[in-house]
Formats: structure tokens, sequence, C-alpha cells
């Protein structure tokens, strides 16, 4: 039923899109159909190595189980996502796995597939302002803030030791909703500590609008880094850095080892992080980083295609959490999965473990 009614609907649409694939050349597409239809899949960007494998092991699974993928990458350009997916409700795309790059610039084109009756999953992260978002696949993102909260907490003994310790704190793109629940999380184990004197926030900047970092960007914590460094740290020491994200972790190492950190007299701060990515499990192997928090994406991708399997049989979706991600018009019913710390004790069991990285990739 729902193809009769989309396939109505959508030639009215292709000639605007066509145009702008010509306009933008961000059309080229990595399309396979499949027999029990065609999954368009939205992913932000290449420059993580994580968006990469949640690419990857979508369309490896989608396939396994009969459907064809057109998997389109932005590069962090929200207007190319835009094109991105008009072009794959043109091309006939039965749903639509979406990991957006703004979370609220999605609304013109949500509507585009609400017309042609194509369902849309939010991918990992929470798409906002449209009611055409049917489902959220995502992990426990307030959980993600605390396991880097808490590892903080622990690393420092705070327990038993008064300090006062000295942490600076980055937040996540303010896009992306992510970041405020990983934000709220962390802030939830380290705010008491703040309170009581324990954590001392030399810089001041404790909002989200003070400590954002703007899509993610490592180079831009590094730069943020390099001026609090500068502002506030000339005769005192940075204890604890609350990074939401391994690409911010690896700006913030950066900028400390370029002002001495990382010696014997002046070791690296506690660092945390998210994703698991090959280059921050090095640097915490290499006693840099110091946390990071595992999703596993090939997790997220099976429960994404179980979703949109029963979707498109009709049958009822698999979702564990239907309070929690309100979008601002509706609640969106989700599924989270467990997010896992990793340091150097345990990243092995868990990341080579798992077969997640062949200890190889980790050298
Ligand atoms: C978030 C995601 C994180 C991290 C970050 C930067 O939305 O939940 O795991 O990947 O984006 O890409």
């Amino acid at each position: 039923m729902r193809h009769h009614l989309r396939k109505a609907v959508v030639p009215a649409l292709l000639g605007a899109a066509l145009l702008l694939t010509a306009c933008n050349g961000v059309g080229d597409a990595a399309q396979d159909s499949g027999e029990n239809g065609t999954i368009g899949i939205a992913m932000p960007t290449q420059s993580s190595e994580r968006w990469i494998n949640d690419g990857e092991n979508m369309v490896a699974e989608f396939e396994s189980r009969g459907f064809g993928t057109d998997l389109q990458y932005a590069e962090d350009v929200v207007e190319d996502q835009v094109a991105q997916i008009e072009n794959m409700i043109t091309r006939g795309a039965d749903v639509l796995v979406i990991a957006a790059i703004d979370g609220e610039a999605l609304g013109d084109v949500l509507g585009m597939a609400a017309s042609g009756d194509i369902p849309v999953i939010a991918y990992d992260r929470l798409i906002r302002g449209s009611e055409h978002v049917d489902y959220y696949a995502t992990f426990d993102n307030f959980q993600v803030g605390v396991l880097q909260g808490q590892y903080i907490v622990d690393a420092l003994d705070l327990g038993n030791e008064d300090g006062p310790f000295n942490i600076e704190l980055f937040g996540g793109s303010p896009d992306d909703n992510n970041a405020y629940f990983f934000n709220d999380g962390a802030m939830s184990v380290l705010q008491p500590h703040i309170d009581d004197g324990t954590l001392v926030v030399r810089s001041g900047q404790t909002s989200m609008d003070q400590i954002a970092t703007q899509r993610w960007s490592g180079s831009l914590a590094q730069d943020r880094m390099d001026n609090l460094l500068s502002a506030n740290y000339s005769d005192e020491e940075v204890h604890a850095v609350l990074s939401p994200y391994d690409g911010i972790s690896l700006g913030v190492i950066e900028s400390l080892r370029a002002v001495g950190y990382g010696t014997g007299e002046k070791p690296l701060p506690v660092i945390t992080g998210q994703d698991a990515e090959a280059a921050s499990v090095k640097s915490i192997i290499a006693g840099e980083q110091t946390q990071t928090v595992f999703k596993d994406t090939r997790a997220l991708a099976t429960q994404t295609v179980d979703m949109v399997e029963a979707l498109l049989a009709e049958e009822e979706v698999p979702v564990n959490d239907t309070e929690t991600y309100d979008n601002g018009v509706k609640v969106v019913p989700s599924h989270l999965l467990e997010p896992v710390s990793v340091d150097v004790d345990n990243y092995h069991d868990v990341l080579v473990g798992s077969g997640y990285y062949e200890e190889s990739e980790l050298e």
C-alpha cells in the first residue's frame, strides 16, 4: 500500500531534485536495489571513522537481508545532506535512515518524504522540529555523559581526595541534540563536585553556549584549549578535561602537548572521549587520552535494520523508550543501546575481544 501511494506522488518532485543534483554535484549514487526495497542512508561525514563504520555496517546488514541501499555522505554540509535526501526520495527509497548534520534543518525534506509515504528513522542523532520522524535508533546518550563524568570522578578519586582539582569542559556541536544529553549526563555527576569546590573550572566556562564545539571539530577544540591554557593556566595545571568525543579529545591533547604536558613532572590530565575511534584507542594505549565511550556501531546497524524490516512488514517496531526523546513536535519512539566505558584496562577485552578491531589495527 505504502508503495502505490508513494509512486503516485514522487514523480512530481523529480524535476526539482534532479536540478538540484546537477547544480551541487552531490548526487553520485552508491545505490544497489534489492528485492525487499531500497533504503536511503544519509550519513553526516566521512571525516570521522565512526560514520564510515556505521554506513558500511548498515549496507552489509541491509544487503544480507535482501534490501538495496543508497548510502550518501554530506561532509558536514547541511545543504548537501538535504539535496542527497531529496535525491534518495526521487530515486525511489522505501525508507530513509538519517544521521543529521544539523538536527533542526530537515523539516522541508522530511515533508517531501511524508508526502511520498516514506518512513524516516533518525539514526544516532535525533531529528528535531518535524513530525515526520517515525523512529529513533540510538544509544543511551545521557548515560554516555554519565560514564564520562564518572570516569573523571573515579580517576581523580574524588571519594577520598579533596583536591581542589582543575577541570575544563568541552561540549559537542550545538546543532546536535546529543550534545546536550551528553553534557547533562556528565554534569549530573560532575556538578556536585564543582559545587563543593573539589573540582574548579578556572575559566568559569560551564554553559553549553560557552563550551560547545561547532560540528565536533577537533581543530576548533584545539584552538579553544590553547586559549583556555594561556588565559588560566600560566601558574596552575589542568587535571581533567571533559571531552564528549574522540576528535575533540585529540585536539585538546595537541594543545596540551604544545605547552609541555605529557612529561613525568607535567602529566596529561584525565581526558574522556567517545566513539572508540582507532586513533583514540591508540592514544589510550600510548597513555595520552584516558578514556573513551564505546558505542558498537554493529549493534546500532543491526537494530536499525530490525526496525526497518518490522516497519515495512507492518509489524511492531522494536523500541524500548517512548518518553525521553521529545523533538519539539512529538516524542519519537526510540530504541536505546547501552554504551560502554573503555580505558587502557579493558580496551582489549571490549574492542579486540568482540572483534570490533583487529589487534593490528591498534598498533
Ligand atoms: C554525535 C554522536 C557521537 C559522535 C559525535 C561526533 O552525534 O552521537 O557518537 O560521533 O556525533 O560525530
